[in-house]
């Protein structure tokens, strides 16, 4: 298929973007992308790809933007229930950490998720994966850490790998045991985090050698934050895990900073995200990994708190910075990656073009994907947006609607009615 005449192709071509090089669309006006199968086998002018692709199918996008598919490298998506009634806690006042004191928070969806079978997870889960690749999201990284044992995390791992079976998105795993210290282990999150490496690890990498063989390794991630995981903690985690192979995350300076995005650096984590409360030693410390500085808008507005990630500080210390949407019950039910383009560039005060590429190609670098996807080049997989306005500064300007026309994904169109 030849999708020609776009208003505007975004290649995003090249390396992911570092520092203030972030935002170089890779623009071609009157743009046009040949796909074969699942890939992408030509990118230039519609002239040009007229000319030396005669005969192929045609797609008229005139009017309109084509670019990468966004890939979203931080989420918890898979979860039962909801958490309706802590939000009307929090307008009044209670904060975010105290319900997870009490027993609520992360724990409430634990019992809920502890609760529900593998299909039911899978069941609830489905209509919100397609939501959220109806607005554009073609790759998905996924936690578990609502099962906060090793039978329930198994089921959730279960269930991640079924629902990327089904698609149409495709989802990228992560094992989050380290999420809150279960009830079993209340007060005494030594011995919760010694059963993480002694048997909650090697447990998981068991059942992964024999299920998924063929599938890498996922992530392991620690919430490395006061009431959750100490820094010794988490280190001794992460530790373990890279030991045995996994590649690592970290969820770091949410609200106190401990430590996390050092950590991170050092181990070699292929992210590190949140980053509200970062001090500067630890941004240039980041600047200068290879470690992706993930930062996800979309909680601290879906907390009401009036602190973001320090984009600019991350920019100008020459860090590689990535947008996710953190889709959870508890701080950020939000399911659409252009509403977090929205809040960036409002509250990161990226402009477009950075939002863009922060939440594509250098969202693929977050989760080691770059190579695959994350930009319109030929040899990548065919993953792409088609949206209905024809300036792509349209998105981070426009929020709360939807700007997707069509959604491809290796290569199959889906259109919204598709989608329903
Ligand atoms: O990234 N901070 C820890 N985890 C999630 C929230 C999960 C929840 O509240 O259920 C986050 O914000
Ligand atoms: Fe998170």
């Amino acid at each position: 298929m030849l999708i020609h005449s776009a208003s505007q192709l975004l290649t995003i071509a090249g390396p992911p973007q570092r520092g203030l090089d972030l935002g170089d669309l890779g623009l071609i006006d009157n743009g046009a992308v040949l796909i074969q199968g699942e890939k992408i086998v030509a990118v230039g002018s519609t002239a040009d790809l007229y000319a030396s692709y005669p005969d192929e199918p045609r797609l008229d996008a005139r009017g309109r933007v084509v670019m990468p598919g966004f890939v979203d490298p931080h989420t918890h998506a898979i979860w039962a229930g909801d958490r309706a009634a802590e939000f009307e806690q929090r307008l009044q006042g209670y904060s975010y950490l105290e319900i997870l004191e009490q027993g609520g928070g992360i724990l409430a969806t634990m019992r809920a998720t502890r609760q529900a079978s593998r299909d039911a997870l899978v069941q609830e889960t489905t209509p919100r994966l397609r939501r959220m690749f109806a607005h554009g999201a073609t790759t998905i990284e996924v936690k578990t850490g609502y099962g906060l044992e090793t039978a329930s995390e198994i089921r959730m791992l279960e269930a991640i790998l079924e629902l990327d079976r089904i698609g149409p998105a495709e989802l990228v795993p992560t094992f989050l045991g380290a999420h809150a210290i279960p009830p079993e282990f209340h007060g005494q999150p030594e011995a919760y985090t010694d059963h993480l490496c002694v048997e909650m690890l090697p447990a998981v990498f068991d059942w992964w050698l024999s299920q998924a063989p063929s599938r890498p390794l996922p992530f392991v991630d620690v919430f490395c934050e006061t009431g959750a995981f100490s820094l010794e903690q988490s280190r001794r985690i992460l530790t373990r895990a890279r030991e045995m192979g996994f590649p690592l995350k970290i969820h770091a300076d949410e609200f106190d900073s401990l430590g996390g995005a050092r950590l991170a650096t050092s181990l070699g984590a292929v992210s590190a995200d949140h980053l509200v409360v970062t001090p500067s030693e630890d941004i240039q410390a980041l600047a200068d990994s290879a470690t992706v500085a993930v930062a996800l808008p979309g909680t601290p507005f879906g907390l009401a708190e009036p602190q973001y990630t320090p984009a600019k500080a991350i920019l100008e210390a020459g860090g590689l910075l990535a947008l996710a949407s953190d889709l959870n019950p508890g701080t950020a039910w939000c399911e659409n990656m252009q509403f977090i383009l929205a809040l960036a560039c409002r509250y990161l005060k990226l402009t477009p073009a950075q939002a863009i590429v922060a939440a594509t190609l250098n969202a693929a670098a977050a989760l080691g994907l770059e190579k695959r996807i994350g930009s319109l080049e030929p040899g990548k997989q065919a993953d792409l947006l088609i949206l209905d306005v024809p300036d792509y500064r349209h998105l981070g300007y426009r929020f709360g609607t939807n700007l997707v026309y069509q959604v491809v994904k290796k290569g199959v169109f889906y259109s919204q009615a598709d989608l329903l």
